[in-house]
Order: C-alpha cells, then sequence, then structure tokens
C-alpha cells in the first residue's frame, strides 16, 4: 500500500513508500483511510518535542476512513461502513490509566498517512451522517479534547468560557460551548480571525497581541468576576494570566504547550479563588463517541482551514509549525 513515512525527527523528512497492506487479526478491522487532520502533537513528533517509537513511522494521529475487511470475532460493523478509528485504541473509557493511554496511533503505533490501518474494532467510532472524511478525521485528538474540556465545569447557560487562539482544539470548543449556551471569550492573534470566530457565535473578542494584558480585559468583560472555564491550550505564555482570568471557584482545563510546558506562576489565585486546575490527555473511545454525538445533535461543522494532499504533507506540516497561520484543522487527503 502507498505510505508516507518519516524516516527522522525533521520536518523535512517525510518520503513516500510503499509498505505491506495490514492483515486484521481477531478482534481488528482494516480501515480504507480517506483522510487525516494535523494535531500540534503531530508536529511536536516530527521537531523531537515529544518521543516517537522509533524512525521510520507512518505519522499522523487522526484519521477517517471506510471498513474494508472485518477480523474474525468482529461484530457490530459491517464493511463499507464510514469510521474514525481513535488515536487511543485501548482506552474504551472509564478513568485514564498507563495502559490506556500507552499505545497512540501516530506515535508508537502507525498512524492515518497510509492507505490502510488494522485497529481494534474497539477503538472505533461511526463517522457522524453529516460528516465528509476530512470532517470526520478533524474529531479525535481535538473534539474529544474540547468535550471533555466544557464538560470539566458546570456549563449552566451564562457560564463565562475563555478560549486562547484559533486552533482545532479551541474552535471545537467554541463550537461545544455554544451548544452549552455557554457565554465565549475568545483572544487571538488576529482580527481576520477574531471575525471567523464571531461568526462561530464567540460573543466577546480580545486580540491578545493589541490586548497583551487580555486577562484584565476578561475580568472588565465580566464585571471582575472572571472566567468559568478557561481551555488552557497556550501552555507557558498565557498560564499566569488564565489563572489571573478565572472565576472564583473556576476551572482550568490545562492542555497545551505550544509556548512550550515550563512557567513560573503565582499559587496566590489558585488558592484564595480556589481554582481547579484540571490536566488532560485527549480521552477514550467513550469520549470521542459521546463527541461526535454532540456533534451530529447540534449539526457542528469542524472547521476546516485547507486540505493537503498526501504527497504535499510535508507542507501541511510546515503550515500547522509556522503557528498562528490556520484557523480550526489542516487536512491531509488520500
Ligand atoms: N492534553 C490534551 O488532551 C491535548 C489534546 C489536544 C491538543 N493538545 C495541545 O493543545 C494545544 C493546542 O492544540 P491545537 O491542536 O488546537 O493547536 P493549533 O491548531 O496549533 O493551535 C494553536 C493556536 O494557539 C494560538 N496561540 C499561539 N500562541 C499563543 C499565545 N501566546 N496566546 C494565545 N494564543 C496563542 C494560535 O492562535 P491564533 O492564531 O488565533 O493566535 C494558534 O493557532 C497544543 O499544545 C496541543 O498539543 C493537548
Amino acid at each position: 500500500m502507498k505510505a508516507i513515512e518519516l524516516t527522522a525527527a525533521s520536518l523535512s523528512a517525510f518520503r513516500r513508500t510503499e509498505l505491506p497492506e495490514p492483515k486484521a487479526a481477531r478482534g481488528e478491522v482494516l480501515v480504507r483511510l480517506r483522510a487525516a487532520t494535523l494535531n500540534f502533537l503531530d508536529v511536536a513528533i516530527a521537531t523531537g518535542q515529544f518521543p516517537a517509537a522509533g524512525f521510520p513511522m507512518v505519522p499522523v494521529a487522526d484519521g477517517a476512513g471506510e471498513i474494508a475487511a472485518l477480523g474474525e470475532g468482529v461484530s457490530g460493523w459491517t464493511i463499507g461502513e464510514r469510521v474514525i478509528p481513535h488515536f487511543m485504541p485501548n482506552w474504551q473509557g472509564g478513568a485514564i490509566t498507563p495502559r490506556n493511554v500507552a499505545a497512540l496511533r501516530g506515535v508508537n503505533l502507525p498512524g492515518s498517512l497510509a492507505e490502510y490501518a488494522a485497529v481494534p474494532a474497539t477503538s472505533l467510532v461511526a463517522l457522524p451522517a453529516h460528516l465528509d472524511f476530512v470532517q470526520g478525521a478533524a474529531l479525535p485528538i481535538a473534539a474529544t479534547t474540547a468535550w471533555n474540556a466544557v464538560r470539566s465545569a458546570p456549563l449552566r447557560p451564562g457560564a463565562v468560557v475563555l478560549l486562547l487562539g484559533t486552533g482545532g482544539v479551541s474552535i471545537f470548543a467554541l463550537q461545544f460551548a455554544k451548544a452549552h449556551g455557554a457565554t465565549v471569550i475568545l483572544a487571538s492573534s488576529s482580527d481576520d480571525k477574531l471575525e471567523r470566530a464571531r461568526q462561530l457565535g464567540a460573543d466577546h473578542l480580545i486580540n491578545y497581541r493589541a490586548t497583551p494584558a487580555w486577562d484584565e480585559e476578561v475580568l472588565k468583560l465580566t464585571d471582575g468576576r472572571g472566567a468559568d472555564l478557561v481551555v488552557e491550550t497556550v501552555g507557558a505564555a498565557s498560564i499566569a494570566r488564565s489563572l489571573n482570568a478565572a472565576a472564583v471557584g473556576g476551572t482550568v482545563f490545562t492542555v497545551g504547550f505550544v509556548t512550550g510546558t515550563a512557567a513560573p506562576i503565582d499559587l496566590l489565585p489558585v488558592i484564595v479563588k480556589a481554582l481547579r486546575i484540571v490536566g488532560n490527555n485527549t480521552g477514550s473511545v467513550a469520549d470521542l463517541a459521546e463527541a461526535a454525538r454532540a456533534i451530529a445533535a447540534h449539526r457542528i461543522v469542524p472547521v476546516i482551514d485547507r486540505i493537503f494532499d498526501i504527497d504535499d504533507a510535508a507542507a501541511a506540516y510546515a503550515e500547522l509549525s509556522a503557528g498562528g497561520r490556520h484557523f480550526g484543522k489542516l487536512a491531509i487527503a488520500h
């Protein structure tokens, strides 16, 4: 089968190759992959910021396709069905455990830049009917994480959610938060992107370049109360301001490290406001399935910025790693 391999931790180490077609073992399903989308994680692997199991490897965690064959003992799925294989195939549901997060597609298992993947049937989620393959491929990491973010705090109508940037996680979080009736404050580096976020329902917009003290702006916009939920996608550069922008009893859902992972923080706001700082590592197949059901119920359409051909995978990676050029997700179709 045709595949793209990453041969080293380098953004210029992609090669097109032919690999043996995988076979669906007992309990597995062979998926004919049709699309993939990039996450910051894929770039982190290709730049050596996140360890892969070894090289060469078939990269890209997230994908979608259709069932080409069923392994022995698989029931409940049919050939031709459109499916999303989850990034964390071991994690069916329930709490995080070391085993649940030990196997990762596109990290230590073959990823989505190949024609076929053999995956456990229990790691599949049906692709929502109103989505195409590219849109479905956007779900595993970004939608699951954003869904877990909005469920991490009691989002009663009128609750305030603060989102940082306009990448894959933030835009899904915007769509889910609006579906929950929350008020969304979104900060971005670009007025054009802020306008696009407004069209998706964001209530208050802050350009964090023009307003570096965006945390104070969040407090102003909320009459001093702050945000009930902050989805912390940025990391070192923003965590201190995120803690300042959070409301008393608020939740800071901590997922991102686009600006690094090490930052000094003042513990006083955490203590005085009794903040909940909640770490997250994507989520389970059950979480992805729930996110997909919410997407179907609310007719949410994932925002795809650009679609690259599989032979232009390096260009897709370059676009994501440039940082701040895309809005939503970058996709690769094949
Ligand atoms: N732990 C988990 O469960 C989990 C799951 C998914 C993702 N993540 C992590 O979460 C982060 C976001 O993921 P993603 O896929 O959404 O990334 P992405 O698509 O690359 O988006 C990152 C966005 O961050 C914004 N940004 C960059 N620097 C900023 C700053 N100083 N202040 C505010 N915003 C800034 C930019 O938005 P603008 O261009 O609008 O300024 C940029 O588009 C990544 O670190 C990723 O690894 C973690």
